[in-house]
């Protein structure tokens, strides 16, 4: 789980300079493919991953959700990147049969005031829930710390998605929902593994499926961010298996 985690961070690593106005996120969606297979040789999770249901498989190895995308963007040679854009950049690798689950925001040009407030807050908001992490906390506490800091900023929280436990599988047990109440839900015990992924709106918090059944936009059009960490619950804490050099922990 460590190794894929550090190959997964190193994706977000890779793709941060070929974001800018003009790229399309198909163009992006190939530069990642092929370095995840020919560079770190692992599998990319989403191509053709299916969460079951009537559902038709992902078509792309990325996830790119632009502005009022909360997640689940499908890459599009139509999807051509402007100045003042935000998008939510998601990457799993698969490394020996482990998954490594992360996603970043990144600025196309300078953002708006609100975007650029909505991201560093929604990274405020996993970091957060990534420090209630030890063994005996509760996965409601997590969902607590995201929720009280989103709203005290105003914003709302995405319900319909949350985290899950990872590992052999891509979405596994237990799930790791963004609010919630102290000491409720799951307990943490050492050696978990588990994404948190919270999603928070500029808006409020309903959103809708597109009919390519993927893509889930907020209901009122109005921005969404995300950030995402695979963590590992350790014996007095947590390591974050998907950090970037860039980040302060
Ligand atoms: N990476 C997403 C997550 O964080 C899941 C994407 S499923 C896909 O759980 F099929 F859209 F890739
Ligand atoms: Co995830
Ligand atoms: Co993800």
């Amino acid at each position: 789980m460590r190794t894929a985690g550090r190959l997964a961070a190193s994706v977000l690593e890779m793709i941060g300079e070929h974001v800018e106005p003009g790229v399309t996120t198909e163009d992006l969606d190939r530069i990642c493919h092929d370095f995840i297979v020919n560079q770190l040789d692992c599998v990319p999770a989403p191509l053709n991953y299916t969460f079951g249901r009537d559902q038709p498989p992902f078509p792309k190895s990325i996830c790119t959700s632009v502005n009022h995308v909360v997640c689940h963007g499908i890459p599009s040679p139509k999807k051509v990147l402007k100045r003042g854009d935000v998008m939510n950049l998601d990457v799993t690798v698969i490394k020996d049969g482990f998954h490594g689950d992360t996603s970043k925001m990144f600025f196309v040009g300078k953002p708006s005031v609100l975007a650029k407030r909505l991201v560093d807050i929604t990274q405020e908001c996993l970091y957060e829930g990534i420090r209630q992490i030890r063994p005996g906390a509760h996965v409601g506490d997590i969902g607590h710390a995201i929720q009280s800091l989103a709203h005290a900023n105003r914003f709302s929280v995405v319900r319909e998605f949350g985290g899950h436990g990872i590992g052999r599988r891509f979405h596994d047990e237990p799930q790791i929902l963004h609010y919630g109440q102290p000491g409720n839900g799951a307990r943490l015990e050492p050696g978990m593994t588990f994404t948190i992924e919270p999603m928070i709106n500029a808006g409020r918090r309903h959103v809708k499926l597109l009919p390519d059944q993927w893509t889930v936009v907020t209901k009122d059009h109005k921005l969404s961010a995300q950030w995402e960490h695979t963590l590992l619950v350790t014996e007095d804490g947590a390591e974050v298996l998907t950090r970037r050099a860039e980040e302060p922990f």
